[in-house]
């Protein structure tokens, strides 16, 4: 299972594509909302941090099939080889996606909340579906199990569109797709460094310094010790 980033706040997305094995970003209209300056900017600044190798997804705003597909053609035409269209699995999206599939933009259906919703833009031509993970946990469904459903059904069609499971809380919902195989996740910066933190850990690494700082003196290490 693959890693990207849900954010567009450029320091976030340096730190973490400095420190961590990402392969991609993805926003949302909400994510962008948050940053100072305009659309197509921060998205330029996302796509040079990042590289023309790394995934960018960003979403249509329109909720028509003609006005997504010409977001679409724009964000494409500006932002790369590697950039996906995120777009709502709403009916026009549906149609929207048939539209795109056949112009070879790579799609990301997004706001899914139900295995069928994936299926349907699955067959629709998307890449990627989405599964928002925490809002179906916060409506006392249960997120993990849409998307042990999406892979099943995925399974069992054959179908080639992948994972990207989104909209997390906290590190054990992150575990618990990636065991189902869900294929991608994306979080936020702060539950990216909760995935790799643990106090044994912090505490271990610690331990070993104190052990050999006695033995071989302050600020010891391996090409000084002697
Ligand atoms: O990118 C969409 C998804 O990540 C939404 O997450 O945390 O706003 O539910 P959240």
């Amino acid at each position: 299972m693959i890693y990207l980033l849900d954010t567009a706040n450029l320091e976030q997305i340096k730190r973490a594509f400095n420190l961590y094995p990402m392969e991609g970003v993805t926003t949302n209209p909400t994510i962008i909302s948050k940053q100072k300056g305009s659309f197509i900017n921060i998205l330029k600044e996302i796509r040079s941090i990042i590289g023309e190798n790394k995934m960018l997804h960003a979403q249509a705003i329109s909720t028509t099939c003609e006005e997504i597909v010409k977001e679409a053609e724009y964000l494409n035409g500006i932002l790369g080889e590697n950039f996906y269209i995120k777009v709502p699995v709403i009916p026009e999206g549906i149609k929207a996606m048939k539209a795109l599939k056949k112009k070879g933009i790579k799609i990301t259906a997004t706001a899914v909340f139900t295995a069928q919703q994936a299926l349907i833009a699955a067959n629709a031509g998307a890449d990627f579906v989405a599964p928002y993970v925490n809002r179906i946990d916060n409506i006392s469904g249960n997120g993990v199990d849409v998307v042990g459903q999406i892979v099943e059904l995925f399974a069992n069609g054959n179908v080639n569109t992948k994972i990207l499971a989104a909209s997390f809380k906290n590190a054990q919902q992150v575990n618990e797709v990636a065991l189902l195989g869900a294929e991608s996740v994306t979080v936020n910066a702060e539950i990216m460094d909760k995935l790799i933190d643990h106090p044994l850990t912090t505490w271990s690494v610690d331990q070993f310094v104190k052990d050999f700082e006695s033995v071989y003196g302050e600020g010891a290490v391996a090409y000084n010790a002697k």
